[in-house]
């Protein structure tokens, strides 16, 4: 999908529109533009475009005491519009929405009736202040033509370990449709416990490890109060799914491995807690039983089924567990749909929202310099055990039946995009059935915005020598990775097109720092018929 381009300078004028444009007919206010900062804190999002609609998010502050998970503050009326121009002179649809301490004071909004492929412009009003506008876009018809689509593809935004340049830089672009977050949106826990290699830039709140409630509210807020991440969610509409820690690390159906029963309760009560915050305060559609994994269309051009791996996952396993055939990733229900919807799709491009690596990643060969810091980044336990048991090489049978079903139906154009593992990969996914000549779809992997990775745990400089051995040792007994680094922390930017689609990895100058630059590293593409990877030489 082409769409209309939106430049930061237009962006800045936006933000200067809507603090020039704060009253509301009938009030007065000494400082709107003050009031609107303070009435709508944590800024607007959109998220999940449909050809005739969008889901809209705010959250209100009525009452200075209305914090976030606060429990407290009055029932209020919420306005929002959706207009044709950021001047608001078109409205395309307005209405109202009631909001209260019962659901932390947050706004969801979905709305129908609009048309297919256009940019949109929303805010909300609550008594004389209009909050910061955001941009959003439909997608296009199911049936309509595209020819192209570009996507911002992030995960892993660790607070403490610095700043959320990543989404500022995607923010200033102006040429994406749609952001995909995969999981690890906020981390769980206390301050120190997981910050840059050792010390903390800046503080999270609660500075406890986050387990009621309350708790995953204040967390939810303190993330929407970065500039960085309220900029790219109120200039681009976002497909998000969760990962590990917007509940525990390592989470499965039954618990975490950071959750222990006896000190802190019930698992079950901890994941409501965590599903609930989520919910509130952030821009995804659910279904029934709060199922959050979901499909999205963009026209005969590609389709996007975003993944949750977590809910329904069997626990990891230390051993031979791995190819047990009962143990699941998806669970039944998600796996059958997935399935079903690939082969079936009439889009060209079928894209995978993957929270976690589905290549295969043998780690064996590995010396025991580079096992260290990689086990402690992939959680691998130090007995001996040579995979991640966390991603899909934990639940080999999954894999194969997805990757057999593939080949199966002659499915093609199937690209995996993934998070998680704070580094970046591209890969071609094989299996025991596909050979590395024939691999059944591709895989380009983002590194962290900010959570630590080789080169953190290693505490030597990006682009280390051991990094780089690390790379070629990778690469030599995983022939199907074609690239990878270890240090870098970004974005990735894909752009779908009928012939290709291609990610482009963006890596920041410094993490640790606001106003940090980022610098193009790397382009792959696959053709459409194949799923072999090209090396790109240029950026997009
Ligand atoms: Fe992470």
């Amino acid at each position: 999908m082409t769409n209309t381009p939106l430049d930061r300078r237009s962006l800045l004028r936006l933000a200067g529109a809507s603090a020039g444009t704060a009253m509301l007919a009938g009030s007065a206010l000494a400082d709107p533009a003050r009031a609107a900062a303070t009435t709508f804190l944590h800024g607007v999002a959109s998220g999940d475009p449909l050809p005739d609609g969008i889901l809209l998010w705010t959250r209100l502050t009525p009452t200075p005491e209305a914090q976030p998970g606060s429990g407290v503050g009055p029932a209020a009326e919420v306005t929002w519009q959706v207009a044709t121009d950021p001047d608001f002179a078109g409205i395309a649809a307005s209405g109202t929405q009631q909001t209260g301490p019962a659901r932390d004071h947050t706004v969801k909004v979905e709305v129908s009736g609009l048309a297919p492929m256009t940019t949109y412009w929303y805010r909300f009003g609550y008594q004389g202040v209009w909050s910061p506008t955001g941009r959003t876009m439909t997608a296009p018809a199911p049936t309509a033509g595209v020819d192209r689509l570009r996507l911002g593809v992030v995960s892993c935004a660790n607070w403490e370990a610095g700043y959320f340049a990543a989404y500022r830089h995607l923010a200033d672009r102006g040429d994406l449709n749609l952001v995909v977050h995969l999981g690890d949106y906020l981390y769980e826990y206390g301050t120190g416990e997981f910050d840059a290699g050792g010390s903390v830039v800046r503080a999270v709140r609660p500075a406890h490890e986050v387990l009621t409630l309350a708790d995953y509210r204040i967390r939810h807020a303190l993330y929407k109060t970065d500039p960085d991440l309220r900029a790219l969610h109120a200039a681009v509409p976002w497909a998000i799914t969760w990962d590990d820690h917007e509940v525990a690390n390592d989470q499965w159906s039954g618990g975490a491995e950071n959750h222990t029963p006896a000190t802190e309760g019930s698992f079950a009560a901890r994941l409501a807690a965590a599903r609930q915050a989520y919910f509130e305060w952030m821009p995804v559609r659910t279904g029934p039983n709060g199922r959050i994994y979901r499909r999205l269309r963009f026209g005969r051009l590609a389709e996007l089924s975003m993944l949750d791996l977590r809910t329904y996952r069997s626990e990891q396993s230390s051993g031979t567990g791995v190819d047990d055939p009962a143990r699941t990733i998806t669970g039944d229900d998600q796996m059958s749909w997935l399935k079903s919807g690939l082969a079936a799709s009439t889009a060209q491009w079928k894209l995978v929202g993957n929270p976690v690596m589905i290549a295969r990643l043998d780690v064996g060969a590995l010396p025991s310099w580079l096992l260290g810091p990689l086990g402690a980044l992939l959680g691998i336990p130090q007995n001996g055990l040579v995979l991640n048991a966390d991603q899909w090489d934990g639940y080999n049978a999954d894999r194969n039946e997805l990757v057999d079903h593939l080949r199966a139906n002659n499915t093609r154009d199937v690209v995996f995009l993934t998070g998680d593992i704070h580094t970046s990969w591209a890969s071609e996914l094989t299996t025991r059935s596909t050979g590395i000549q024939n691999p059944a779809a591709a895989e380009f992997v983002v590194p962290s915005v900010t959570s630590d990775n080789v080169d953190d745990f290693l505490n030597l400089p990006a682009g280390n020598a051991l990094s780089r051995l690390g790379v070629s040792l990778i690469r030599s007994t995983n022939p199907h990775v074609r690239w990878t680094e270890l240090d870098g922390h970004g974005y990735g930017v894909v752009e779908v097109t009928p012939q290709h689609c291609r990610m482009d990895w963006y890596h920041l100058t410094d993490r640790t720092r606001a106003e940090s630059g980022s610098r193009w590293v790397a382009g792959w593409s696959v053709g459409s018929g194949s799923s072999r990877l090209r090396q790109e030489s240029t950026p997009l």
